[in-house]
């Protein structure tokens, strides 16, 4: 994948930079200084354009000039009034920008952004999002397709910070925005491959290649006889009917001191859920292909992770399988034995995600963590409650979940807190086994962490139900979230 390559330089006038695109902001009716130093050598055309008044220096709204000073092109940049701008602006801007860059053939650019010093916002935190949010913005989909949408053309974009922020700041934090916007989009390429290429191996050479000269992140690969050694008898019996078999996908880094514990992330990786012998109906099926978000945001994140060197200890678990009707697959009724030693009588095998997931999550065990979050494209009850922009979180911990909740916030990766009540276990109670694969018709991302909390109770835990967040149907694409809540969560823990 290519990406931008950001920088950050001092320049005292703006013009006189080489640069086929030089991006001076607008605030509201008021040019910024970088501005008024291509107004001055340019015949004062940036003052005629505002004096126009069809550009208002809007958040996101931009006007082109051709050629001033050193400067093949210059683009005025609304951020809205000075004393206005927050994060949500740098989001808004980000976004127009990329748009307007990708409608012209600039292969470089310089952002100049020294008036923010009278702004309130946090400089190193808008930079760090805003070369993230860029990063991800030019991500395209090329795996399948002869004639791939044409890649942007900006290859690198250099940040002039002015007074506001030293150079190495501003580079460092720019730096950090384009790992964790790698992270995400390799997020989303993995989850954007269709079924018959993403398989369970496929995503086991995934985890291969991350760690590929990387001395401290490691791989580890269980297979279906491993598993069967373990007693992983719920895992199995999902990928019972495929002809795929499943993995145990086990990432290591070691980042902090060897008796630092571990965070550890486990990701669902269903790389196709037909629903198995309880039948998915047809209508868009084929989303069916998203269904290892989890695990490929495990995956999106170890490698931001790797590419931040946090100075701490992560580990990655995806629980890959293929969910598939056949002779040998799972019947509605069928008991398994559980990693735990629970027993689970399976009335709906359709309710495959926390059958994988919770084999996983007792294999956690053995890392004695520091906190254990799952994230899981597990209910569509959890799209009909909180629809495509909250992920549902549910934890055993009120801290750990007050600190997803923050990391979400701050990443606009947003996540909601929902119960986990005991009231609600009653509902997985079986005649036949120690319990249920699934509840009753009210509350279902509700049961299936209740049913995932049982398996979780020797640690800090919490669930990420990523079913409306993980993908958008119009235009149809994998987002890559919650990489970004994870990766921050992670950058605060590493303080
Ligand atoms: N992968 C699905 C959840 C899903 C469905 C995510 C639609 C996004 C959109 C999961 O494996 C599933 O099928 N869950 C069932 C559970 C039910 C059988 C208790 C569901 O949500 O219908
Ligand atoms: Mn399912
Ligand atoms: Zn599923």
């Amino acid at each position: 994948m290519t990406a931008i390559t950001f920088s950050a330089r001092q320049s005292a006038d703006a013009s006189k930079g080489k640069t086929q695109c030089a991006i001076v902001p607008v605030f509201g009716k008021h040019l910024s200084d970088a501005a008024l130093d291509f107004d001055k050598v340019g015949d004062g055309l940036a003052n005629a354009v505002m004096a126009l008044g069809d550009f208002e220096g809007k958040p996101g709204q931009s006007s082109m000039l051709p050629a001033i000073g050193n400067a093949k092109r210059v683009l005025l940049l609304g951020f809205g009034p000075l004393d206005k701008i927050t994060l949500a602006t740098v989001r808004e801007v980000t976004d127009a920008l990329y748009r307007r860059l990708n409608k012209c053939g600039a292969t470089d650019a310089v952002l100049h952004l020294g008036d923010l010093a009278g702004s309130k916002l946090d400089l190193e935190e808008a930079l760090e999002q805003f070369a993230r949010l860029l990063t991800a913005a030019a991500y395209r989909y090329t795996e399948t397709v002869s004639k791939p949408r044409k890649a942007l053309a900006l290859k690198k974009l250099a940040v002039n910070p002015g007074k506001a922020l030293p150079a190495g700041k501003a580079q460092a934090a720019l730096e950090r925005g384009a790992h964790i916007g790698g992270g995400v989009n390799l997020a989303r390429n993995l989850a954007n491959l269709p079924g018959n290429i993403c398989t369970p191996t496929y995503l086991a050479q995934q985890a291969r290649s991350l760690c590929r000269g990387h001395k401290n992140l490691t791989a580890r690969i269980l297979d279906e006889k491993k598993m069967q050694e373990l007693g992983m008898g719920s895992l199995l019996s999902v990928s019972a009917g495929s002809d795929q078999p499943a993995k145990l996908i086990i990432m290591e880094y070691k980042g902090g001191k060897a008796k630092d514990q571990p965070y550890v992330l486990v990701g669902k990786g269903i790389t196709f859920d037909t629903g198995g012998i309880s039948l998915k109906p047809g209508a868009k099926m084929d989303e069916m292909k998203f269904d290892m978000g989890g695990a490929a945001s495990v995956f999106g994140t170890l490698q931001a992770v790797r590419d931040l060197q946090l100075p701490l200890n992560v580990v990655g678990i995806v629980a890959a399988a293929e969910n598939m009707p056949s002779g040998g697959a799972t019947k509605p009724g069928d008991v398994v034995t559980s990693m735990s030693g629970k027993t689970i009588e399976i009335l709906n095998t359709d309710a495959e995600g926390r059958l994988v997931l919770c084999d996983a999550l007792t294999y956690a065990e053995r890392y004695k963590p520091a906190a254990v979050v799952d994230i899981a494209t597990l209910t569509g009850a959890c799209v009909v409650a909180l629809g495509s922009h909250a992920s549902g979180l549910y934890a055993n911990k009120d801290e750990l979940a007050d600190q997803l909740l923050e990391a979400g916030q701050q990443t606009f990766d947003r996540a909601w807190r929902m119960p986990l009540w005991d009231d609600y276990q009653k509902q997985l109670s079986s005649n036949f086994a120690d319990m249920a694969n699934i509840g009753g018709p009210g509350g279902g991302s509700i049961t299936a962490a209740c049913f995932l909390a049982r398996f979780a109770d020797k640690y800090d835990w919490a669930h990420l139900d990523i079913a409306g967040s993980a993908w958008d149907s119009a235009p149809k694409g994998a987002t890559g979230r919650p990489v970004a809540l994870l990766t921050r969560y992670l950058q605060q823990r590493a303080g």
